[in-house]
């Protein structure tokens, strides 16, 4: 069962009305403009924290957000559209990286970034599971070419391949592809985690209706974090394949992930140089009704 949360309005209240508005809940009641607010099913609340954000006089005592966890907001110091266009701009999938780790403060800053995402219901149930173990780093690299292999090998079936070409010709397009990863591999390049010095694996429980959305914009938080802060990342892919075509889940088991949907993966690591161009991009297609 979910925690609830005491919740309380203060004597300071001034009536305003913003709680009512902004509680996605409606746990807040103002029976007329201007009258007393009360409290309505509280044990409804998101605990999203609209209603503390919002109040202009701290009046809306919340046990889930204490003062210490209410900071006042200074948009005059947020990003201008214009830095943050720039920010949007030179994001990129930056795969030419050093074996210089990742600092563990700028990991935990992406980190966190990530947690700042919304999450469907604000249910806030994405786990984060950090790897920069040199060993644990391999044994993903080596899961993910060991699930292509059997899938190559499925594909290099003489009874299944002229079928299976014919219904589907686009999965032979990846055949080459994969075979080439690993002789890569074996030759000593990882074109899986392209030198990653550590990978950021972003989980949802297994029953999570939208767990996959909530990683995604996760992920997308700690991108933006990442290229702040000068830290290359890289969507991962083939990883992600290989965890939805993998049926005995082995990478869940081996990160300890039972119970638990691996819905997006990142690498990261120090990039060699930094891009000094960024480029335009197509214009994108809108149509308007
Ligand atoms: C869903 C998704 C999966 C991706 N998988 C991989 C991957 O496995 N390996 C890789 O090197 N890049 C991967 N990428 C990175 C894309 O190739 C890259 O975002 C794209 O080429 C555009 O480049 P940019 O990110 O620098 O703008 C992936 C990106 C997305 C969005």
């Amino acid at each position: 069962m979910e925690k609830e949360y005491a919740i309380r309005i203060a004597d300071n209240c001034i009536r305003c009305g913003r709680c009512v508005k902004v509680c996605p809940s409606k746990i807040f009641v103002q029976e007329e403009p201007r009258g007393p607010v009360s409290l309505h099913h509280p044990q409804n609340c998101i605990v999203c924290g609209h209603c503390v954000a919002a109040c202009p006089v701290d009046a809306v005592v919340h046990e889930a957000f204490p003062p210490e966890r209410v900071h006042a907001a200074d948009y005059a110091a947020l990003p201008t559209p214009e830095q943050l266009e720039l920010l949007l701009a030179v994001r990129r999938s930056n795969r030419v990286l050093t074996q210089r780790p990742v600092p563990q403060e700028m990991l935990d800053r992406i980190i966190a970034a990530a947690d700042r995402a919304p999450t469907a219901t604000n249910a806030r149930q994405l786990g984060y599971t950090l790897v920069t173990e040199p060993a644990a780093l391999r044994l993903i690299s080596e899961y993910t070419l060991r699930v292509f292999g059997r899938i190559v090998r499925r594909l290099d079936n003489p009874i299944i391949r002229p079928l299976l070409r014919r219904v589907a010709p686009g999965i032979y397009r990846y055949v080459p592809v994969f075979k080439s990863m690993q002789r890569d591999y074996a030759a000593g390049k990882d074109r899986i985690l392209r030198g990653a010095t550590a990978v950021l694996l972003i989980h949802a429980p297994e029953e999570s209706r939208f767990g996959a959305e909530d990683a995604n914009l996760a992920y997308q938080n700690a991108s933006l974090m990442a290229e702040a802060l000068g830290v290359s990342q890289i969507y991962m892919g083939f990883v992600l394949t290989a965890v939805r075509q993998d049926k005995g889940r082995r990478l869940n088991e081996l990160l300890g992930l039972r119970g638990r949907r691996i819905c997006a993966v990142m690498a990261l690591g120090m990039p060699e140089f930094r891009y000094p161009k960024y480029i335009d991009r197509d214009a994108p297609t809108v149509m308007r009704r």
